[in-house]
Formats: structure tokens, sequence, C-alpha cells
């Protein structure tokens, strides 16, 4: 039995969002060598992927670390790169609680947290002070970034403007999230002139940094076509597909809720969503939903994705799939 199956139990037994906080918190104190200690050096499957160095293609995907508290943890724990957020210009509390909910039996979780996070200005000066204490990650370190709820949509450029600008020296890639089913009205920005003025406005400051979009599975295939014509018109670095999903036909009567769906009943849309963007682009793509093992995570290489990302099947599941799933890869890759 490894460490993360004797806590498991522990923490199931608490309330999803405090056991969250809790697994958090004691990801922020644990010293790295101890983490590293009890789980095994990091796997390594080394690969560049837009020109960004990679010592293995899982990453830890955005919602897990809002505000940037365990940095140095999540490279300890092995992987192969992190993003943070999703952040907002404005500091937000979210969604009222309770608003996290696990389905053990489907490997599934359901969450309307609602971008709840400190904001722009207190991560960015987290994220100094981690830098000035030499213990920043030797992992690339992804920036999320959301628009506020209080913001109207048609000042989303803005917003997400003063977030890029603030977090700038902070990220190898930004990703503009605009498919998070739990904001009012934002995956409307999804739309292909509402993410074209985002991507100008944040180009128009910095036209170096990867800007990367996170695509929600539940978009027609016009719409994902749309989202490959944007790629090209705007030269989009990058694509991250997918967010969670408000198809809830996998939920068992009586015991849904309302918010995005994650994990296990995920998988076979984001795969097809994978497919579809893989025909008709070359860039980058980060495959994220429903890898719970390493099959999973084998199925989005082989469909093409360059880095995969796991959020439920860490919860599920702990570390060890991160080693499992480079290993699967490894074994893949050398067949
Ligand atoms: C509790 C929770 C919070 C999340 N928060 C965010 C977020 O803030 N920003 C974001 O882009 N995605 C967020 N996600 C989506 C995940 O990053 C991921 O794309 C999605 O859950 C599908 O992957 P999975 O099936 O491995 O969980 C969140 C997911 C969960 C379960």
């Amino acid at each position: 039995m490894n460490a993360y199956e004797m806590l498991k139990p522990w923490l199931f037994r608490l309330e999803a969002e405090t056991a969250h906080h809790l697994a958090l918190r004691g990801l922020e104190l644990a010293p790295e060598t101890c983490l590293r200690a009890v789980f095994g050096g990091p796997p390594m499957a080394e690969r560049d992927v837009g020109g960004i160095r990679l010592r293995n293609p899982v990453g830890l995907a955005a919602g897990m670390d809002k505000n940037a508290v365990a940095l140095p943890a999540w490279e300890a724990l092995g992987f192969g790169f992190v993003e943070i957020g999703t952040i907002t210009a404005l500091a937000q509390p979210g969604n009222p609680q309770p608003r996290l909910f696990r389905y053990p039996q489907l490997g599934a979780l359901i969450n309307r947290m609602g971008f709840n996070n400190d904001g722009a200005d207190a991560v960015a000066a987290r994220l100094a002070r981690l830098k000035g204490s030499g213990r920043w990650p030797g992992i690339p370190v992804g920036v999320n970034l959301g628009k506020s709820k209080a913001t109207p949509l048609e000042e989303a450029a803005a917003d997400y403007l003063h977030s890029f600008r603030t977090l700038l020296p902070y990220g190898d890639y930004f990703v503009l999230n605009v498919s998070s089913p739990n904001t009012p009205g934002l995956r409307e920005l999804q739309e292909k002139d509402a993410l074209a003025g985002i991507v100008r406005a944040l180009r128009g400051h910095d036209a170096a940094k990867p800007i990367l979009v996170k695509i929600a599975p539940d978009l027609t295939e016009p719409q994902l076509d749309a989202i490959l014509e944007l790629a090209v018109e705007e030269a989009i670095s990058g694509l991250i597909a997918t967010n969670t999903t408000l198809d809830h036909s996998a939920m068992p009567a009586g015991r849904d809720e309302a918010g995005g769906l994650s994990g296990g009943p995920l998988r076979a849309r984001a795969l097809d969503v994978l497919r579809r963007l893989r025909a008709g682009t070359r860039i980058p793509i980060i495959a994220s939903g429903g890898i719970m093992d390493a099959a999973a995570a084998r199925e989005r290489i082989e469909a093409g994705a360059d880095l995969v990302q796991i959020y439920t099947g860490f919860v599920y599941r702990g570390p060890t799939l991160i080693r499992e799933i480079v290993e699967e890869l490894k074994r893949m890759e050398s067949a």
C-alpha cells in the first residue's frame, strides 16, 4: 500500500472541499525532500513542446492549486508541469458551499466552485516571494486566467489583460479559460470574435509568451471548427481539450448536482474533441478530461495530444497515477 492509499480513506471521510484544503495545506508545509522520499524520484520521459522542455508529459490540471500555494510540492510529487489558477483580476469567494461532490463508483467529481481565488495581485505577490526564496520549481508553470464574475462580458478583454500583465513574469505559458461552466456567460467567450479580442489584447502587451485556449467538451462541431480557424488567424500557441462537461447523462437519478462533471464519464467525449481538433491543426494540444489510468493517457497521446493533464484521476489515485502514465508512455514509445 502506498502513502496516498493510506491517507485517502481519511481524506474521503471528510467533506470534499475540506479534504481538498487539508491536502493542499499538507503539501504546502511538507518539505520537498520528504515528498520525494515518500513518492520516489520523478518519472522521466523528456520532450520539447512548443519550445518548452519538460521532464515528462503529465501535468497537474488547473483548479487544484488555484492560488499557487504548493508549487514546490507538485514538482516533488513527480509532475512534469503544473497549471495554477484559474486566477481572476479581482479576488472572489466563488459560489456558496457545498460546491464539490465525489462519486467514487463513477470515478467522477462535480464542481461548481465559481473561480474562488485570491485575485491576480495577491497570487503575483505570492509567486514573487517564492522566486525570492529560491524554491521556485524546476518544472514549467502554466497560469490559467479567467474573467472576474463582477466584470461584464464586454469588458472581458481588459479583465484578462490585467491578470496577464500582473502574472506575466511567472508563467511559462498562459491559458485563457473560457470554458468553465460555473461563471455565468463565460463560455460565450468561446465565440470567435470575443476570443479574438482577448487574444489580441494580450498579444499586444507581450507577443512572446505562449497563449493557449482551454475549451469545453460541450462545443458543437461547427464551434470546434471556429476555434480551429481562430487558432490560425490569431496564432494561438496551443489548445487544452477539455474542461468539465455539462452533460450529466452518466449521473444516477437523484444524486445529480449542478456544476461541471469531470473524471471517468468525460473520457469518451474529451477524446472525441481531441480527435476533431487534431484533424484540423498541428499546434500543441494538452489533453484533459477523464484520464483516470495509463490506458486513457496512452489513448490521448495516440490521438495526437502532446501532453496530458490530470485532476480527478489524481484525487482518486494520487501521485502513483503520474508514474503509471509515464511508464506506459515510455513502453509505447519504445515499442
Ligand atoms: C474541483 C475542480 C475545480 C476545477 N477548477 C478549474 C479551474 O479553476 N480552471 C480550469 O481551467 N479548470 C478547472 N477544473 C477543470 C480541470 O482542470 C480539468 O480540465 C477537468 O476536471 C477535466 O479533467 P479530469 O477529468 O482529469 O478532472 C476544475 C476541476 C475540478 C474537478
